[in-house]
């Protein structure tokens, strides 16, 4: 009997288990239905979504997954497998995975290590081998894993162990999946995320402004810039395959392109997943053209995989400065105010990057100064680089030797 006991234990935790590497060696990019949609989602949308990717161009620009997240969910059948919602998602989950795949693009799937979702649909806590499987049989290629209904107090889940549980799950399943670890920041996943997860939400929810907390009750939702500031002192917890995530964007859902473009701008300076949170179907020409800059994809994207930082701040503005491959640099001037700023870098002190020790050394080497908005060189470090930023905007300059 004790033999028994002693198997049975070994084969819940397999020695082997791990998660899947290589699969998030840059942040992940791609498109989540949430932030536009809420719960107001079906296959068609998906379709749609995934047609879009296509032809706006952003498939060529980098973006790869289209994640479906809360609400997509139906009742457990007799066996306990989930099964999507029958009238919004009548063909299944295969048919609409294979539909995205056969467009060159990955897709992604929600769900929560509670009893339940946020919003209250079946949860994976109890399931979490049996949802693996589903997941991997119906081909889904990244799942974003929630954290409400996990209890309270003493009560509630232990966070290490109920993401840990699920990441075997998916290992053990087979089927190489980005793993998303959502739970708001709370339990400073930044410090155990990286075994477990290749991205972990660092913040509560982000929301379509660019300066505001909006309250719930007991948590509230974040402006861009509220969000940005939550990031102080996590970049050392970042890294190729384990990435920070400042939430998905609200790109395209702010007040102006000038705040679309800064809050795009500065998701690349963090290295941060680049997941799309607006329509993408029949795009204004000015926010498609801002989803698909390439040169700003690639700061974002660079191979280094180390996230940018803030140089100077002052209460109007900042700036950022990131180390990417090759010994170049990303710098952005970020303008938080309400007011046109004029925003100088004179390259006058070299640049050390403490946590990396990379090193920019202005008094050896010159480098040429790109705008990675205008696509134009601008000139050289050997002068003071100045520029009259307009509010809520950015600009961004590539530094090569
Ligand atoms: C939480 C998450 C959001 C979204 C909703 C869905 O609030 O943080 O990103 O997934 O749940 O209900």
């Amino acid at each position: 009997m004790a033999a028994g006991l002693m198997m049975t234990a070994s084969l819940v935790v397999p020695a082997s288990a791990q998660k899947f590497e290589g699969i998030a060696d840059t942040p992940p990019m791609g498109w989540n239905s949430w932030n536009h949609f809420a719960c107001n989602i079906d296959e068609d949308l998906i379709k749609q979504t995934a047609d879009a990717m296509v032809e706006s161009g952003m498939k060529d620009a980098g973006y790869v997954y289209v994640n479906i997240d809360d609400c997509w969910h139906g009742e457990r059948d007799e066996d306990g497998f989930i099964q999507p919602h029958p009238e919004r998602f009548p063909s299944g989950m295969k048919a609409l995975a294979d539909y995205v795949h056969e467009k060159g693009l990955k897709i992604g799937i929600y769900s929560d290590a509670g009893k339940t979702t946020c919003g209250g649909k079946p949860g994976s806590q109890g399931h979490e081998y049996q949802d693996a499987l589903q997941y991997a049989r119906w081909g889904i290629d990244y799942l974003k894993y929630d954290w409400c209904a996990t209890g309270t107090g003493d009560a509630q889940r232990n966070p290490i162990e109920a993401y840990t549980t699920m990441r075997d799950a998916l290992y053990a399943a087979g089927r190489p999946i980005v793993f998303s670890i959502c739970e708001w920041g709370d339990n400073k996943p930044w410090e155990w995320g990286a075994d477990i997860g290749h991205l972990w939400r660092t913040t509560g929810d982000i929301i379509n402004c660019w300066d505001c907390e909006v309250g719930h009750g007991n948590w509230s939702s974040w402006g861009v810039m509220n969000i940005l500031d939550q990031q102080d002192g996590l970049r050392v917890h970042a890294g190729p395959g384990h990435w920070n995530d400042p939430d998905m964007m609200e790109v395209g859902n702010l007040a102006t392109p000038a705040e679309d473009r800064a809050h795009f701008t500065m998701w690349a300076m963090l290295a941060a997943p680049l997941i799309v949170g607006t329509d993408i179907r029949d795009m204004p020409a000015a926010l498609q053209e801002t989803l698909t800059n390439k040169e700003v994809i690639a700061v974002d994207q660079d191979a280094l995989g180390v996230q940018g930082y803030a140089y100077k701040k002052t209460g109007n503005y900042e700036i950022w400065i990131k180390p990417l491959a090759d010994g170049e640099w990303a710098m952005t001037f970020l303008n938080r105010s309400d007011s046109a700023q004029t925003i100088t870098m004179d390259f006058a002190e070299d640049w050390t990057d403490a946590q990396t020790q990379h090193t920019a050394k202005f008094s050896e080497a010159t480098y040429t100064l790109r705008d990675l908005w205008k696509h134009q060189d601008v000139g050289t470090t050997a002068k003071p680089f100045r520029r009259k930023v307009p509010p809520h905007d950015v600009v961004m300059v590539r530094l090569s030797k």
